[in-house]
């Protein structure tokens, strides 16, 4: 469906758990997400797919799951598959962490997954454990060549720089793409959550350390069916993959954003960090069908804010607050990416 601003809703991110094996220090501060106020369960898949279907109706046909991590929680698998078999779905995509794809990977295949998304900040053991808390990179390294080997479509890893932490890496980062038929994106850090403590690396210093280790980074046109997706690529010579921007500080694209976000909670975000919102999983448990869910849904996303509006949160800049200011659902952990 279209929106006030006259965009193109057709894409919706599903975070099917808060929860997440890993406490990545810019996303879930020491102690843990203090937002994450779910009143106990998270939605049924049931419920999810019945939100999924009122999507389908209004024209919302790219879907993408997402945590916490999303493996932690059980049965995912036969929940991916039980989404991709509702007619409509165009795609299907899945963003993880990587440590829990063993032994799952060609399944995901096999349910004809469009796109797999893993996150990777560090190359270095020592580094990747400081910050998840776990000592798992051989893991998800494992998983990511793997997932390259057996040719695994759309495969993209998702770095996100940190300022005076991770700058030094970004070159070996990227060589992924070389290495591998993989796309590397790097995500500029968004004030949200235990985000806003950190320092994010603005794009233009990272592409600066790319072109002085592989030269030029040429423009490439993204062939994508899975909604228009913020990124935007280039691929320096000699590299399978593309190297990939998502800067939504320095180079907002809001005007082109076409997502909107169900919280494992039901709760229906149509931004990242604006106002507006609906709880889906309320109107589920009182009985409404997929007309009344259809209608909420309607009147939510026609609403999307025209812009996230990060600059404009108190505390950013001294690092001082979270961005949310307290409220549910703001942590990157629970909203899924
Ligand atoms: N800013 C940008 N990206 C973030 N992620 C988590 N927190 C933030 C943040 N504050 C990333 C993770 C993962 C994806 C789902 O979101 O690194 O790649
Ligand atoms: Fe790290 Fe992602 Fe888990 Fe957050 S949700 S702690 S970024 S693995």
């Amino acid at each position: 469906m279209v929106d006030r601003q006259g965009r193109m809703i057709d894409y919706m991110r599903i975070s099917v758990t808060d929860r997440c094996n890993f406490r990545c220090r810019y996303c879930i501060p020491p102690g843990g997400a203090p937002c994450i106020r779910t009143g106990g369960a998270p939605l049924e898949y049931g419920e999810i797919l019945q939100i999924v279907r009122a999507a389908l109706e209004l024209g919302i046909c790219h879907f993408r799951v997402t945590g916490g991590e999303p493996f932690v929680r059980p049965g995912l698998t036969g929940f991916l598959r039980e989404i991709k078999e509702l007619p409509g779905v165009e795609t299907l995509s899945v963003t993880t962490n990587g440590s829990l794809l063993e032994g799952r990977l060609e399944e995901l295949r096999e349910i004809g997954i469009y796109s797999l998304n893993i996150s990777l900040d560090t190359l270095d053991p020592d580094r990747f454990e400081w910050l998840t808390g776990k000592r798992e990179l051989e893991k998800v390294l494992a998983a990511i060549r793997q997932a390259a080997e057996m040719g695994f479509p759309h495969l993209k890893i998702n770095c996100v720089p940190l300022e005076g932490w991770n700058e030094d890496e970004l070159c070996g980062l990227a060589a992924l793409a070389r290495e591998y038929p993989l796309d590397v994106r790097f995500i500029e850090l968004m004030p949200l959550g235990a985000g806003t403590v950190w320092r994010r690396v603005p794009q233009s210093r990272v592409e600066e350390r790319l072109e002085e280790q592989y030269g030029p980074l040429l423009a490439e046109k993204e062939e994508t069916r899975e909604g228009r997706g913020p990124a935007v690529y280039c691929r320096p010579a000699g590299f399978q993959g593309k190297i990939g921007f998502i800067s939504a500080i320095s180079h907002e694209f809001c005007e082109s954003c076409s997502r909107i976000r169900l919280l494992s909670d039901g709760t229906l975000k149509p931004c990242l960090n604006g106002p507006g919102r609906v709880k889906l999983g309320e109107m589920i448990r009182r009985g409404a069908g997929t007309e009344e869910l259809k209608e909420a849904m309607r009147a939510v996303i026609f609403e999307k804010p025209a812009r996230h509006g990060f600059e404009e949160i108190k505390g950013i800049a001294a690092g001082e607050e979270w961005a949310c200011g307290g409220e549910e659902g703001c942590f990157m952990s629970s909203i899924g990416g």
